[in-house]
């Protein structure tokens, strides 16, 4: 990829260390999510009394949300060790053999992407998640052999960004099942005092107020643009980092006053322009704005349908006048109307 690589794409790869830095660590600095939290305690609480490891749980929601963070608190809260996985990393069934064969009693297992898990390792899960078993077949033909290993009591958690995807008979294993949401202003302003605070930066309010509502509601992006405000400052000597400051910085990032970047753009533009308006076709959209259709359907469309700026119809996406409106173009319903 060139330097065009959008923000959004980077957001996990290229600053692992700020994420660690800024990641919850206790359930009170996890804001937000307050019914899932509460569900989540219960869940871990009813575990605890029992002296067994908590249910299976499965996370879902858009990228940057926090599964990864709960993921980790509950582990935490468990006293236990989290092993991290992901659904492409497990391509073969020796290797989730290996990963739940050296798990140790009460580990938790977290899955991310589990909606990459491909079938085969989703038949093997289903035992190893049900019955603590798994089922290994050695040899092939007439010869193989299944030999049936017990696996010590875990939690499985999975992270996905796409709950649809995942099979029935997969979902329908895990005893709590949450979809995160975006975060409210408060919420997104709360998580900024406090990484502020954490990276030693003075805010001004209004600079918090600011980076809120570009941040699409979601604590990631709230993180990486106030990293992105600290190093403006810190090239240009500013030791209080105000609105002007933050406006400017944005600016540089062509970031908009709804947090929209030059991809949602471009998206919007494209659905527009070049398919008056749709409905189009994901794949059509991916080809003609010259990105991956994950990306579009997992990074950027959720904040888009969000704001109302895209709908999804059986037969593809369709800008609203919404959208119209706010890239400054007139709409052909608009249009229409005047001329009646
Ligand atoms: N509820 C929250 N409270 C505070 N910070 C959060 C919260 N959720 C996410 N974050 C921040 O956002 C970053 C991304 O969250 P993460 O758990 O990696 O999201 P996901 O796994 O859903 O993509 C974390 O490093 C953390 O700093
Ligand atoms: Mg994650």
């Amino acid at each position: 990829m060139s330097n065009e690589t959008p923000l959004a794409q980077k957001r996990v790869a290229d600053d692992p260390n700020l994420d660690l830095t800024l990641r919850p660590q206790r359930w009170d600095e996890y804001i937000g999510q307050d019914l899932t939290k509460r569900n989540l305690q219960i869940l871990i609480g009813a575990a605890q009394k029992r002296g067994e490891p908590v249910e299976h749980i499965l996370l879902s929601g858009p990228a940057g949300l926090g599964k990864t963070s709960l993921a980790n608190l509950i582990a935490r809260e468990m006293n236990t060790n989290i092993r991290v996985t992901s659904g492409p990393a497990i391509e073969r069934v020796g290797d989730l053999a290996s990963i739940l064969t050296n798990l140790l009693p009460k580990d938790v297992l977290f899955i991310d992407e589990a909606h990459r898990l491909n079938k085969m390792i989703e038949e093997v899960l289903y035992p190893a998640m049900e019955s603590r078993t798994l089922d290994i077949v050695i040899g092939k033909g007439p010869s193989a052999r299944t030999i049936q290993l017990e696996l010590p009591p875990f939690t499985l958690i999975a992270a996905t960004t796409r709950a649809g995807l995942l099979s029935s008979p997969l979902r329908s294993r895990f005893a709590g099942v949450f979809r995160l949401d975006f975060y409210d202003n408060d919420s997104i302003e709360k998580i900024i005092k406090r990484s502020a605070n954490i990276l030693s930066l003075n805010l001004e309010p209004d600079a918090i107020g600011l980076l809120a509502q570009v941040s699409r509601s979601t604590p990631r992006v709230a993180n990486r643009l106030l990293k992105r405000v600290r190093d403006y400052a810190e090239v240009h000597g500013f030791k209080n980092i105000n609105h002007d400051i933050t406006l400017k910085t944005l600016g540089l990032l062509e970031i908009d006053s709804l947090g929209l970047e030059p991809m949602d753009r471009k998206i919007l533009q494209t659905i527009i322009e070049k398919f008056s308006g749709g409905p189009v076709g994901l794949q059509s959209l991916a080809a003609a704005s010259s990105d991956e259709e994950d990306t579009i359907e997992e990074v950027y469309e959720p904040y888009l349908l969000r704001l109302g700026f895209v709908e999804r119809t059986p037969r593809g996406r369709v800008a609203t006048e919404r959208a119209y409106k706010h890239l400054g173009l007139r709409s052909p319903v608009s249009q229409k109307t005047l001329l009646t």
